[in-house]
């Protein structure tokens, strides 16, 4: 693990840091004022050789991203992804509450690369608070003419609205996010089109989480040989990590790719190690949706590329959440299945009906009336869902099946074993085949 001084959290626990006056007078805005004197392209260009992969689950690149836009576009949208719904993940929340002037900035230097018209912040309803102090901070930023017309003499107009959504993981989706803006239901879009040629009000669109975001006046501040310079290879510049569950010190913490699972429980920067002392049973390293570790596989560096290693989906949203030996499989089963069958948006049958079909199952299964064949119809069906295989219009059904199957899979000794210890007749019962 490297040393790293603080870059995206700087600005945590300086005093009013959400004051437009604290935030200039430590740098704050002087990337953008730069950004003004390069062209759009320019920018896309520096962005691209930072190489900064996408903060909000899939790690796409973003300047490849803004490089879809179609070049004779007259109007494009930015929609900022602040709906941050992934279980347990945090880590937008703290910067929106820390520093949201450095979000604003991000949004700008996004936004004028872009040649966007209007930035949507999408926030998730939750976050009543930090919707505060953000409004309060882009209040000041307008005031200053940061925002609106003519910005900073450049000629460039860029509005930015905050949208609060009312509390849907799906709307975290960045198609289901559009429809919601729009003021219909949060559905995602069958793709393509992409947003990036017929997104919001149907006009060219980028997407970005808030930390991606949050990346750029850095990246054009101290450029794109200093971001890639910043941890691993293909996992370049700094990066947010969240630890929750029975740790001693569960919170948010920034450091390079090169973080291990085991640096984040144990480390004195971080976890600082298990209460009690207990053994790490399992861990969801990056969100749910990407899957589980057992406690002999904290060895997996945080980047984008080492979770496959283990099975999993990706780094997904980089938030850990550990599960401790006193913990019972069947207990994580069920929350895990239970968010998945609530959450489906309803669209896809598979998603759908898989989710809930899995839920009945976990239900069975935790009320100690499960099968040794249910493990199997688990597996099964988390292997005929998702985008992947091509049969769901969003990831949320692979999510569903990774959080499950590797579940199943790598803990299916000590599911068998509660199967097994049942009370004999449990399963007739609940299956109604005996009164
Ligand atoms: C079910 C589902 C929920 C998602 N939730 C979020 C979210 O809360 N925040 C987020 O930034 N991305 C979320 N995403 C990913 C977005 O679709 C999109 O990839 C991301 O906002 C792009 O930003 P980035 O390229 O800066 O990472 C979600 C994806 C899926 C399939
Ligand atoms: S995969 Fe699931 S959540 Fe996504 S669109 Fe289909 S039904 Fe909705």
């Amino acid at each position: 693990m490297s040393r790293f001084e603080p870059i995206l959290l700087r600005n945590l626990g300086v005093p009013n840091a959400t004051d437009l006056t604290v935030y200039r007078s430590r740098g704050g805005y002087q990337a953008f004022e730069k950004t003004l004197r390069m062209t759009p392209d320019e920018v896309v260009q520096e962005v691209r050789a930072a190489d900064l992969r996408g903060r909000g689950g899939a790690g796409f690149p973003a300047g490849v991203k803004w490089g879809f836009l179609p070049k004779d576009r007259t109007i494009t949208y930015l929609c900022v992804n602040a709906d941050e719904s992934e279980p347990p993940t945090f880590s937008n929340r703290v910067l929106i509450e820390t520093d949201p002037h450095q979000l604003l900035e991000g949004i700008l230097i996004a936004g004028f690369a872009t040649r966007a018209t209007a930035a949507y912040i999408y926030m998730r309803n939750e976050f009543a608070e930090q919707f505060h102090i953000l409004q309060h901070a882009l209040d000041q930023a307008y005031a200053a003419g940061l925002f609106g017309h003519h910005i900073q003499g450049s000629g460039w107009s860029m509005e930015c609205y905050i949208h609060r959504g009312a509390g849907a993981y799906i709307c975290g989706e960045e198609t289901g996010l559009i429809e919601s803006i729009e003021g219909k239901r949060g559905w995602p879009r069958i793709k393509p089109p992409f947003p990036a040629v017929a997104g919001l009000f149907g006009k060219p669109t980028v997407v970005n989480n808030v930390e991606t975001l949050c990346c750029l006046p850095h990246i054009m501040q101290r450029g794109a040989s200093w971001f890639t310079g910043i941890g691993p290879k293909g996992s370049s510049g700094p990066k947010l990590f969240c630890i929750s569950g029975p740790v001693n010190r569960p919170g948010c913490y920034e450091a390079t790719m090169d973080i291990t699972v085991r640096d984040l429980i144990y480390h004195r920067d971080f976890g600082q190690g298990m209460q009690n002392e207990k053994f790490v049973k399992g861990v969801y390293p990056g969100g749910l949706s990407m899957g589980v570790l057992t406690g002999e596989e904290l060895d997996m560096r945080m980047d984008f590329d080492d979770p496959q290693r283990y099975g999993l989906l990706g780094l997904g949203t980089a938030a850990a959440v550990v599960i401790d030996e006193d913990t019972d499989v069947r207990q994580v089963l069920l929350n895990v299945a239970r968010f998945f069958a609530k959450e489906s948006c309803g669209q896809c049958t598979q998603c759908r009906e898989g989710t809930g079909w899995m839920y009945k199952i976990a239900q069975r299964i935790a009320d100690g009336a499960g099968r040794l064949q249910d493990l199997d119809i688990l597996s099964e069906v988390t292997q005929s869902m998702g985008m992947m295989p091509g049969l769901s219009i969003c990831g949320l059904s692979d999510g569903a099946a990774y959080a499950i199957r590797t579940l199943v899979e790598k803990f299916r000794r000590e599911f068998e074993q509660h199967i097994r210890n049942q009370k004999p007749g449990n399963v007739e019962r609940a299956l109604n085949v005996v009164n």
